[in-house]
């Protein structure tokens, strides 16, 4: 097949088509990436009911050129041209193209990347060198319920939730408004055995449970999902969702506020509080007019937006409504785009898929996710719990369509949040993980729900 150019002025640049047959791509200075294969890949269909659709080979698989000798700062110029460029407008990457061509995922094999710093400056080349809508910018968190510590400018530990704990599939933040558009991995430690990364695309994902739960896929269509969020006071070790409520990156007051916590009252504090959730609503559209113009209406989530319960030891339960669905920007499919896959199987796990949903060992709530009932709904009730043999039949697509990436040391998975899911599988050994999490505004802004 032939190389698809990336050159040095980036003036050459692959379609998705031509991507999609190709086994290279050429980068800047002497340096190429070649299509490399591994056993754990899948070939699918991203629709299977479109019968002239092609099979994708899903993730791609990148290695360098001279990678025997190819230093950070050679790797990080040969990448820049797969880069946005900046526009105050949309306009499609090389490296979107690739993921689009691929079932939305890059893992890049055989880097000499070695410390959190080396990976920074990888994903800073990705990102484009100019602030603007179309380049990648720093992703803020709000309303972050894991416990991350940075290593590196945009770098920042993955979950640090203990080693036998395995992590649902979910798009990044897919249980909220405020999600980053690109999320990347890089192995700094290779575990001894098991630490994969599954990873299915939503779009399939979205398909196959359309064809086999209709129901299912169609309420969530209508009314969206709720994600039921507890929040400690105080952080909690060794636990995937252990994030106090009042840090900066959770709904605590943020830098720019300048507050000072200690200086206010427990009222103040829980003012503070609800105000950045109902900030986190309205970014998602809650409040908004739906006016139709678009065609079609949007479900029972939009109305209801997100409500909360303080419990009795200071802690809160975030109850956050949103689509569930959302149009793919560039594919224009529909993509399944949520955490009902992690949600579901910590509820699971714990024993916790009837109410109150909270495990007296882990001394915290694993609600399973529910569906938003519409505002005229006389039952008095804000949601309605999801039949549990729906979300095991979406538990069984997910781990059918799944590719399980392993990790050598120095590689980078990247991945289009809005078209893959990820999750986490135990491992033994030293496995380090670091994550860095880009919003690109002008992509993130043609993410549309989906209507009824
Ligand atoms: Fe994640």
């Amino acid at each position: 097949m032939a190389p698809v150019a990336v050159t040095n002025d980036s003036t050459l640049v692959p379609t998705a088509k031509q991507v999609a047959s190709s086994s290279a791509v050429e980068a800047a200075g002497d340096t190429a990436f070649v299509e490399a294969s591994h056993p754990y890949q899948r070939r699918l269909k991203l629709t299977e009911s479109n019968p002239n659709e092609p099979e994708v080979t899903f993730p791609l698989i990148l290695k360098p050129t001279h990678a025997s000798d190819l230093t950070t700062s050679q790797l990080v110029e040969a990448v820049k041209p797969l880069a946005p460029t900046p526009s105050s407008s949309y306009t499609l990457s090389p490296l979107q193209q690739l993921m689009d061509a691929h079932g939305g995922a890059v893992h890049f094999k055989s880097l000499p990347i070695r410390t959190a710093d080396d990976f920074s400056r990888f994903m800073h080349a990705l990102a484009g060198n100019a602030s603007s809508p179309n380049t990648w910018q720093y992703h803020v968190d709000k309303g972050l319920m894991v416990i991350r510590h940075a290593m590196a400018p945009n770098v920042a530990t993955a979950n640090e939730g203990p080693p036998h704990q395995s992590i649902g599939s979910h798009n990044e933040y897919g249980l909220s408004t405020h999600y980053p558009s690109v999320i990347a991995f890089c192995c700094l430690s290779p575990p001894d055995t098991g630490g994969q990364t599954p990873i299915v695309n939503s779009i399939a994902l979205y398909d196959r449970l359309k064809a086999t739960v209709p129901t299912y896929v169609e309420k969530i269509q209508r009314r969206g999902l709720t994600f039921v969020i507890h929040h400690p006071v105080a952080k909690v070790k060794d636990s995937v969702q252990g994030n106090s409520l009042y840090n900066a990156d959770s709904f605590g007051p943020t830098p720019d506020e300048k507050v000072d916590l200690d200086s206010l009252s427990e009222e103040q504090k829980r003012a503070l509080v609800e105000e950045h959730i109902l900030d986190l609503a309205r970014e998602g559209g809650w409040g908004s007019p739906d006016d139709g113009q678009q065609g079609g209406k949007l479900g029972a989530w939009h109305e209801r937006g997100f409500s909360w319960t303080w419990l009795p030891d200071g802690s809160i339960n975030v109850f956050q409504r949103v689509p569930g669905i959302r149009i793919h920007p560039t594919l224009g499919k529909p993509a399944y785009f949520n955490n009902v896959g992690n949600r579901y199987s910590y509820s699971k796990e714990h024993g916790c898929l009837q109410p109150p949903h909270y495990s007296e060992v882990k001394k915290d709530f694993f609600p399973p996710p529910s569906f938003p009932l519409p505002l005229e709904d006389e039952s008095g009730a804000e949601d309605e719990p999801i039949p549990l043999d729906e979300m095991e039949e979406a538990l069984r697509w997910t781990e059918k369509l799944q590719a399980h990436v392993e990790w050598e040391l120095g590689d980078v998975l990247v991945i289009d949040n809005l078209a893959v899911q990820h999750a986490r599988t135990p491992w033994t050994g030293p496995r380090k993980l670091v994550a860095s999490l880009w919003d690109q505004p002008s992509y993130l802004a043609k993410h549309a729900p989906v209507r009824t």
